[in-house]
């Protein structure tokens, strides 16, 4: 790693931020750095030493075996230890750090007349009553629950509340469609389910009971009747001032399974011991996309997602005693796991929980929420960044944005225009982006500027973070040394990185460890350049990257299949101004089946029922054929490079028959929009 000689488009820390802030150079980082390298112990036992443990560890701090040729794939962390994760992030500070008056959470909802604030007292007494609720509907250690909840407070709770009792959390975002619910419902065989009656996303109501319901139909239907109870809370914008029901939702229910949230809180106490956990206890899943269609169970683990998702947030946003830090990806999300609920509560920081969408009730409002609480770390993804760009400076003018100091990136490669604008615009140039690479199954940022240290380039998620040695290999597994581009691959687990998917050791090692035996594979494409900046170039497997959500094409493939029209359906990626890429989708139909207008909706709405809104395609083209080499394999290249209109294809002599794709490109137009 070299710092840059002054280069143009590099920008250095601001001097006042380095004064004392945690890592303040960049010799400090190198020095930390090379610690969490060659003496992994003594680093990570500071960290562990700033926690409780009911029992110390007996093993090491890191345990694993990265190489499928050598035996199973396992990585340990502080092996024998004991402790509880929900203790440490609530009753540790209120006991020991007197913070319990402070602020955990300023909950903002979609509409501004909607807020509330809770403090860390309230939050640990409503965890507490929310894990004697669970308790007493039958939920013990291990047992599975699955969340389906907005923004409110009630997911952070819900979340906690597992964790204090042993039980692993499943959450699932709640733009997810009723059988994308159900496919993680029977996967993860779930006893019990937290909802809410509905949400209002912008002006749009969404019962999301209905959708519940429709899950749990199709998981009987499917053979799953794991969920005995669902615990439903009944949204404050349901409800009238005095907080009684207001019928602007059918809200289905049965009573021998369905339970008012309140009417069960009402009566629980708020005292719950914590059940100690062993360090490599199960503490919840999480679902992402998967390549071969079916989604994968994350599995992560209590004593090293804790020291990881604390150390990140404290140093990548260098956090003080009085920050207001605001994600505002969805806890849906490992981005909400990691950075609004477990790192910013492990390091007692006040954080904004928002409930809305950046555009409702006006372009303003994230701005809005800023001057609001007086926001001083801001993470949002380039989608949003893209989005708020095309409305210019004048809603961020009405606004005072001062408080800020440091802003963060996350979820997808951040253009370089949208780098400079929310550089200089929303930070007036006075506060460092950082740009943070890592995925659901690393926990944690892996790839990150640390604010007051790092020389920045636009565009790169420059160095490694602490304890984490990237590598990049080539289509051999030769790792590339020097400026180089390749594969994106990790040599030795950090306390963050994933434990498992989820009962399936074999998909685990095949997805990650089996094409460069030795090392857990990204999937991203990656380049080093001669000062040593890592910058992300995006995936290299069938996923897509859409507004900061993994898709996978074969899943957006196997939905558009279910149609009784369509003979076959390859999905790619295309550049899209705000979202990053959006789906292009080449479609065949069988025989009679007519290309139209309504056969578009009617395979646009298919995407969104089976998968969610966030999959549904921008463009579906007639593909009379595909272009497929002559075994019979679809040549994604090719079809990319229609979907985007270029027409410099190269070598095309391996393709059965060259003429398929002329059709296409004249046909290209014919699709929709
Ligand atoms: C994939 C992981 C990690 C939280 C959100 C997404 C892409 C993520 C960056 C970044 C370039 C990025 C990668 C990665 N990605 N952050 N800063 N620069 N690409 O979590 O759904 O597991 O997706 O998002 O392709 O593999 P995820």
């Amino acid at each position: 790693m070299v710092v840059p000689d002054s280069e143009d488009n590099v920008f250095y820390p601001p001097i006042d931020l380095q004064q004392d802030a945690h890592v303040p150079n960049f010799n400090s980082y190198l020095e930390l750095y090379k610690k969490s390298i060659e003496s992994p112990e003594a680093f990570w036992k500071d960290v562990a030493d700033e926690f409780f443990w009911k029992k110390p560890a007996t093993g090491p701090i890191l345990q694993y075996n990265f190489d499928v040729t050598k035996g199973n794939i396992f990585v340990k962390c502080l092996e024998g230890a004991k402790t509880n994760i929900c203790y440490n992030v609530l009753d540790r500070h209120v006991k020991d750090g007197n913070l319990g008056d402070k602020v955990a959470y300023y909950w903002e909802g979609n509409s501004p007349d909607h807020h509330s604030e809770i403090t860390y007292n309230q939050l640990l007494s409503q965890v507490c009553r929310c894990a004697n609720v669970l308790k007493k509907m039958g939920v013990q250690k291990g047992d599975r629950v699955s969340i389906y909840l907005p923004m409110v407070p009630e997911l952070v709770y819900s979340m906690l509340a597992c964790a204090r009792i042993g039980a692993v959390h499943s959450v699932v975002f709640a733009g997810f469609s009723s059988e994308s619910l159900c496919e993680r419902i029977v996967d993860a065989q779930s006893s019990v389910l937290i909802t809410a009656d509905g949400v209002y996303r912008g002006e749009k109501l969404i019962n999301l009971k209905q959708i519940v319901d429709e899950a749990l139909e199709k998981c009987k239907e499917r053979g799953c009747s794991s969920v005995t109870k669902c615990l439903v809370v009944k949204h404050q914008a349901l409800r009238t001032k005095s907080g009684a029901a207001c019928n602007k939702l059918q809200t289905p229910w049965d009573p021998s399974c369905d339970v008012f949230w309140d009417d069960a809180m009402r009566d629980s106490s708020d005292q719950c011991e914590p059940e100690w956990m062993d360090s490599e206890d199960p503490l919840f899943i999480l679902y992402t996309s998967g390549s071969t269609g079916k989604p994968k169970g994350v599995l992560h683990t209590v004593a090293g997602y804790l020291l990881y998702t604390y150390l990140t947030f404290k140093y990548v946003f260098d956090y003080r005693h009085g920050d207001v830090f605001w994600c505002t990806a969805d806890i849906g999300w490992i981005t909400g796991h990691s950075y609004i609920t477990y790192g910013p509560l492990a390091n007692g920081a006040t954080s904004v929980l928002f409930e809305g969408i950046p555009t409702y009730p006006h372009v303003g409002r994230l701005w809005e929420i800023i001057q609001k609480y007086k926001v001083t770390k801001f993470y949002t993804a380039p989608t949003a960044i893209r989005l708020l760009m095309k409305y210019g400076r004048e809603p961020l003018q009405k606004y005072d944005l001062s408080s800020l100091q440091i802003l963060g990136s996350v979820g997808e490669p951040i253009n370089p225009d949208a780098w400079l604008w929310y550089h200089s615009v929303v930070g007036q140039g006075q506060c460092p982006v950082v740009d943070t690479f890592w995925q659901t199954e690393t926990g944690g940022h892996v790839l990150t500027p640390l604010p007051a240290a790092t020389p920045l380039k636009p565009g790169s998620a420059t160095f490694p973070f602490f304890g984490v040695e990237p590598t990049i290999l080539n289509e051999h597994g030769e790792e590339l040394e020097g400026e180089a581009e390749g594969y994106l691959v990790f040599r030795r687990p950090w306390p963050g990185i994933m434990r498992a998917l989820y009962k399936n050791q074999e998909r685990f090692e095949n997805t990650y460890f089996k094409k460069f035996p030795g090392f857990y594979v990204t999937g991203d494409g990656c380049r080093r350049d001669k000062d040593g900046y890592y910058w992300i170039t995006g995936r290299i497997d069938d996923m897509l990257n859409v507004s900061g959500h993994l898709l996978s094409t074969s899943e957006v493939e196997g939905a558009l299949t279910e149609h009784p029209g369509v003979a076959e359906a390859a999905v790619v990626g295309r550049p899209h101004q705000v979202k990053g890429e959006c789906l292009h989708c080449f479609v065949s139909l069988k025989g009679s089946t007519e290309f139209n207008h309504s056969l578009v909706q009617e395979l646009k709405t298919l995407v969104r029922e089976k998968i969610g809104p966030i999959a549904t395609p921008d463009f579906i083209q007639n593909a009379p054929a595909l272009p497929k080499t002559r075994s019979g394999k679809i040549l994604r290249r090719i079809l990319r490079q229609i979907a985007r209109n270029d027409r410099d294809l190269g070598d095309l002599s391996t393709l059965a028959d060259p003429k398929v794709v002329e059709q296409l490109f004249n046909q290209r137009n014919e699709g929709s929009a």
